[in-house]
């Protein structure tokens, strides 16, 4: 049987990981800067991590939400704790695009609503809502295409309150800092603005914090810098270090009924092990305030590169937007230099590392770079 085609893949086979390194099956190491796409939030393998799942999978890795499960209960006080918001409810999945889809259908079950406002350049996720709400019409099928979706241009008032005065609003979508779309930093007065409209009509605002979100700008969520709340904030990526495992926290005027959500996998064993290790090794190593001071010393270095375009974002969710004769620069960083990094169109790599990444490690980047950049 063959694989079905979908990936354009890079002809490496890694087969070990240590921290922020990564190693080929021939012995060759690479500097990871990509996280297997923002999802290595402690690094690989990480000795504590590794331990908690071993220790999980000899006492028991599955079993159903049909009876407790009191590592659930944890994960959410811990996740409370870390993130700062204490009084919202845990609901688990496995992964960001069904997080999104169960934040939209529960803001709809909420306020009996239906439209859902997002934004061009955003990316949701491939599942039905998510993909509905994600800013490209090649990876929306013909079953996916709904009426109830208004896209809006990014970070535009005027057509949000234009939206909120013409329709009857169920939810609004955004990630705090957009991904795929690039690297774009949502302003915070966007953000206010949106949690303003959704209390004076009844709406509910959704933080896609699947990339953007556990830790990674150097606060929880990076909707946070804006000082708002969202009613609901969306998760996966970092949450379990490549143990899929996704969530939403739930604001608590949101009312739960038996059977208004659920999934088989979602909240089990392991899983909730992967997400409880990757919290504590979150908080007792501090990697909020590592991604602040390690991402705001990365990106000031780049702003100094006078071939850059712009740099953009926070922490350590990095754009950098190169000119097109500097196209080449992510394919040589990896086959030349040995680092990882991911892009985004038309011309941005895109830094997603782990968040302990080290000074030294920004570093080794840095000059590699430099001499990409000047080749
Ligand atoms: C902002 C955002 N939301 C949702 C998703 C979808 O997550 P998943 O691939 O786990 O379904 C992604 C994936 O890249 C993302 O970047």
């Amino acid at each position: 049987m063959n694989l079905f085609d979908v990936y354009p893949i890079n002809p490496i086979n890694i087969v070990k990981g240590r921290g922020s390194l990564v190693y080929d099956d021939k012995g060759t190491e690479y500097l990871d800067l990509y996280g297997g796409h923002a999802v290595i939030s402690i690094g690989h393998t990480n000795p504590h991590y590794v331990k908690r799942l071993e220790d999980q999978l000899r006492q028991i890795g599955f079993y159903s939400n049909s009876v407790e499960i009191p590592i659930q209960k944890q994960l959410a006080e811990k996740l409370g704790h870390v993130s700062g918001k204490e009084d919202y409810q845990l609901f688990l999945c496995n992964s960001g695009a069904e997080a999104n889809e169960n934040a939209l259908k529960l803001a709809s079950f909420y306020n009996g609503k239906k439209k859902i406002i997002a934004f061009t350049g955003s990316f949701h996720g491939r599942t039905s809502l998510a993909v509905a709400v994600t800013d490209n019409p090649k990876i929306v099928a013909p079953v996916n295409e709904t009426e109830n979706v208004i896209f809006l241009p990014r970070y535009d008032e005027a057509a949000l309150e234009k939206a909120f005065a013409e329709n009857e609003i169920s939810s609004v979508i955004i990630e705090g800092i957009q991904g795929v779309g690039g690297i774009h930093v949502a302003p915070e007065s966007f953000l206010q603005k949106i949690r303003a409209l959704c209390d004076s009509h009844n709406a509910v605002f959704v933080a896609d914090s699947v990339q953007c979100g556990y830790g990674r700008t150097g606060k929880f969520f990076s909707h946070d810098f804006a000082g708002v709340n969202a009613d609901i904030y969306t998760m996966a990526k970092g949450m379990g270090n490549g143990f899929p495992v996704g969530g939403i926290i739930i604001s608590p005027k949101i009312k739960p009924a038996f059977g208004m959500l659920g999934t088989t996998f979602g909240g089990n064993h392991l899983a909730c092990a992967a997400g409880l290790a990757v919290l504590e090794i979150i908080e007792q190593d501090n990697l909020l305030q590592n991604a602040s001071e390690v991402g705001g010393y990365l990106i000031d270095e780049l702003k100094k590169f006078s071939q850059v375009k712009e740099v953009r974002g926070r922490g350590l969710m990095i754009g950098i937007e190169l000119p097109a004769e500097l196209a080449h620069a992510r394919k040589e960083l990896l086959f030349t230099h040995h680092i990882f990094t991911g892009e985004a169109k038309p011309n941005v790599i895109r830094l997603l590392p782990a968040l302990n990444l080290t000074k030294a490690y920004a570093d080794r980047f840095l000059e590699a770079f430099t001499t990409v950049l000047n080749k």
